[in-house]
């Protein structure tokens, strides 16, 4: 199996761990617990190709961004860049954090997924589709919108990384 290491990025509490244990195991937990780092390994068929997903979920809280390490982000395949629909401010952090993921990259060509998580909080909601799809384009990025609560487009999301991956 062809090893893709996946990372995924955003402000704190935009759902990062929620979505990976939705991919993960299938499950949502209310609770939040902020992260420092955690990585996990998942295998997945892809087009008929076979995958071995290395996820890990960085630390959005502020407090806890010194652990970020360029190493991760340098031998990362793929980018699963997230902000929360009911967060402006998570939006607007995302700005620099893709920028960040260029830089180390040296390259602007970067498998990319913007995910806007916790679609399924439509009436709180602070960020319109139109302008996640803009900032997702001028990304060269999918766009997806996303609840980790419900798991809608979590496996989806992930696939299409997975072959924006195998295409670069
Ligand atoms: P850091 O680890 O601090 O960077 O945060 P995070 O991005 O990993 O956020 P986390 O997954 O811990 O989720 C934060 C809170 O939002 C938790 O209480 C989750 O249950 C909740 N949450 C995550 N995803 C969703 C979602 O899609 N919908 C709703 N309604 N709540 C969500
Ligand atoms: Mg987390």
């Amino acid at each position: 199996a062809r090893k893709v290491s996946i990372v995924l990025i955003g402000d704190g509490a935009v759902g990062k761990s929620a979505m990976a244990l939705r991919f993960l195991r299938d499950q949502f937990n209310d609770e939040y617990d902020p992260t420092i780092e955690d990585s996990y390994c998942k295998h997945v068929e892809v087009d008929g190709q076979e995958y071995t997903l290395e996820i890990t979920d960085t630390a959005g809280q502020e407090e806890y961004r010194g652990q970020w390490n360029e190493n991760f982000m340098k031998a990362a395949d793929g980018f699963i860049c997230i902000y929360s629909i009911e967060s402006l401010s998570s939006f607007k952090e995302l700005v620099g954090m893709r920028d960040q993921i260029w830089q180390t990259k040296e390259s602007q060509n970067v498998p990319m997924i913007v995910a806007a998580n916790k679609c399924d909080l439509e009436s709180a909601r602070e960020v319109t589709v139109e302008a996640g799809k803009a900032f997702a384009a001028e990304s060269h990025a999918f766009f997806a919108e996303t609840s980790a609560k419900t798991g809608f487009n979590i496996q989806e999301m992930v696939v299409e990384l997975v072959r924006a991956v195998a295409k670069n």
